[in-house]
C-alpha cells in the first residue's frame, strides 16, 4: 500500500511536469492527462489506485465546458436585458422596477455559473450541481466510486455526495420546534446542508448563508478568504449588474499581494482565516458583497430556473393533469402503506396503514418536513435531513 501511495505521488508530480510519457503499472487516465492546476502545482493525489475514476479529468473537462456554455447563456440574458432597459430605482423605499426580478436571477446566475470564482478558476458553484443531474453531480464514473466531487485543488475532494437543492431556499432557519415530539423537548427543523450546519443565522436565511460554505472550504472553491469573491466579482464583466442590484462599494483597497493569495488555494495559511490584508473598512464592504453573493444566489435557487412548480404532481394538485392508474397506485402507496409522507411531506394527509383518501392542504409539495432522521443507513453515522 505504502510503495503504492508513492507510486502515485510520483505519477502525480510526473504528469504536472507533462513528462509522463510511459505508461505506469495501475496509471489511471487520471493521472496520465494533464490536470488543469498550474505547472508549479502538484496534483493532490495520495490515494489508494483505483479511487479516482480512469475517466477523471476528461469528464471535469467535460463539465467546465459545459458550465461555459450555461454561463454564457446568462451573459446573453444580461445582454438581453441591457438592451431591453436595465430597471431603475422607483418609489420610497427604492426598489428596482420593472425588471429587479430578473436582473437578480439573471446575476444569480452568472455567479452560480463563474469559474472564476476559485483559486484555479476551474470550479463554479454548478461544478456539483448540474441541472440535468437533478442539481448534484454530473459525472456517472464518480457517482460510482469517489461520491465527492473533486475541488478546485485537484483532486482534494470531500466525503459526501452533492445534495440536490431544489426547493432549498424554503428551508426555515435552523430552530428547536416545540410542538413536534414535544415529550422530547422538541425537534430541529430546518437549516441547510444534510447536517443543517447552515442554520441562517447570519443572514437569517440557511440558503443563502449556504452559499458562503463553499467558497472557502477548502475540498471545493477552497478560496483561502471570503474577500477573494469580492475581487473576483470586482473583476467580471458582470459588475455593473452586481453593482445595479445591490449598490455595493467595490472600491476596495486590495493589498499588493491580493492576486497570489486568491490564486492559494484555502489551508496554505494556518489558522489566518483572513490572509487578505484590509483595513476595517474595506473588510467591512468585502463582507456585504459576501452577503450579497449569498442572496443572489440563493434567489437564483428559489426562482424557475432552479425550483419551478411543474412536475406531473404539481399539473395534477392544479387539476391539470390525471394520473394514470398506476401512477395513482404509487401515490395511495407514497401517502399510505409507504408512509412516505410523514417525512416527505406531500400536502396531503398521512393514513398508515393506507389507502389515503385525505384532503390536499393548502400547502406547496415540498416533500420534506424540514426535519431531521435517522434512517439507520451504515455509511450514514447520524441524521441526515429530509
Ligand atoms: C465540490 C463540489 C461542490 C461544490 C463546488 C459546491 N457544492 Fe453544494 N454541495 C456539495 C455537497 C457535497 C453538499 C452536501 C454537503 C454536506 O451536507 O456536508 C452540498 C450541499 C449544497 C446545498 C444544500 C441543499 C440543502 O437542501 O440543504 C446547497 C443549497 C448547495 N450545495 C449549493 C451550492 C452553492 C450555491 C455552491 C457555490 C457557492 C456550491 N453548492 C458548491 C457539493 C458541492
Ligand atoms: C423517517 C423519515 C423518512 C421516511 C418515512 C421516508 N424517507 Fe425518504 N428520506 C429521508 C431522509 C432523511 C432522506 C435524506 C437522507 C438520505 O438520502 O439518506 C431521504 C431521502 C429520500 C430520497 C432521495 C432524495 C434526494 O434528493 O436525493 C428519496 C427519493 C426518498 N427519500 C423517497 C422515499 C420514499 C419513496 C419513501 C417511502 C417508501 C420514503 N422516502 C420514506 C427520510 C424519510
Amino acid at each position: 500500500m505504502r510503495q503504492d501511495i508513492r507510486t502515485l505521488v510520483r505519477a502525480a508530480f510526473a504528469t504536472v511536469l507533462g513528462v509522463l510519457s510511459v505508461p505506469l503499472a495501475g496509471s489511471t487516465e487520471a493521472r496520465a492527462q494533464p490536470v488543469d492546476l498550474p505547472a508549479n502545482v502538484p496534483a493532490y493525489n495520495p490515494y489508494p489506485s483505483g479511487i479516482l475514476p480512469a475517466n477523471l479529468q476528461s469528464e471535469l473537462n467535460r463539465v467546465k465546458n459545459e458550465v461555459e456554455t450555461i454561463f454564457g447563456r446568462y451573459f446573453a440574458e444580461y445582454q438581453a436585458l441591457i438592451t431591453a432597459g436595465l430597471p431603475t430605482l422607483t418609489g420610497q423605499p427604492p426598489t428596482l422596477f420593472p425588471s429587479g426580478y430578473e436582473a437578480t436571477r439573471i446575476l444569480g446566475g452568472l455567479l452560480n455559473f463563474d469559474l472564476n470564482m476559485s483559486p484555479f478558476r476551474n470550479v463554479a458553484c454548478s461544478s456539483c450541481h448540474m441541472p440535468y443531474a437533478g442539481f448534484s453531480g454530473p459525472i456517472p464514473s464518480v457517482n460510482l466510486t469517489m461520491i465527492a466531487y473533486p475541488g478546485s485543488y485537484r483532486y482534494r475532494a470531500g466525503k459526501r455526495v452533492a445534495q440536490r437543492y431544489t426547493y432549498s431556499p424554503r428551508f426555515p432557519v435552523l430552530h428547536l420546534n416545540g410542538q413536534k415530539n414535544p415529550q422530547r423537548g422538541g425537534t430541529f427543523t430546518g437549516g441547510n446542508f444534510w447536517d443543517g450546519r447552515s442554520t441562517g443565522y447570519l443572514l437569517q436565511s440557511p440558503d443563502a448563508e449556504q452559499a458562503q460554505h463553499p467558497p472557502v472550504d477548502t475540498q471545493e472553491h477552497g478560496l483561502s478568504d471570503t474577500a477573494c469573491i469580492a475581487l473576483r466579482i470586482s473583476q467580471a464583466a458582470y459588475r455593473p449588474l452586481f453593482e445595479l442590484v445591490w449598490g455595493v462599494d467595490f472600491d476596495i483597497n486590495w493589498p499588493s499581494n491580493v492576486e497570489q493569495t486568491c490564486a492559494t488555494p484555502g489551508g496554505a495559511f494556518g489558522n489566518n482565516a483572513t490572509p487578505v490584508a484590509l483595513s476595517a473598512v474595506d473588510r467591512t464592504k468585502a463582507n456585504n458583497i459576501y452577503d450579497h453573493w449569498g442572496q443572489t444566489i440563493s434567489f437564483l435557487e428559489s426562482s424557475n430556473d432552479v425550483s419551478p412548480f411543474t412536475s406531473k404532481v404539481d399539473a395534477a394538485a392544479r387539476g391539470a393533469y390525471t394520473p394514470t392508474a398506476n401512477e395513482a397506485a404509487g401515490r395511495t402507496l407514497f401517502q399510505g402503506k409507504g408512509n412516505c409522507n410523514s417525512c416527505h411531506l406531500d400536502g396531503f394527509p398521512t393514513l398508515n396503514p393506507g389507502p389515503n383518501p385525505g384532503v390536499q392542504a393548502d400547502t406547496e409539495p415540498l416533500f420534506t418536513c424540514f426535519g431531521y432522521a435517522n434512517l439507520g443507513l451504515p455509511e450514514q453515522g447520524g441524521f441526515l435531513r429530509v
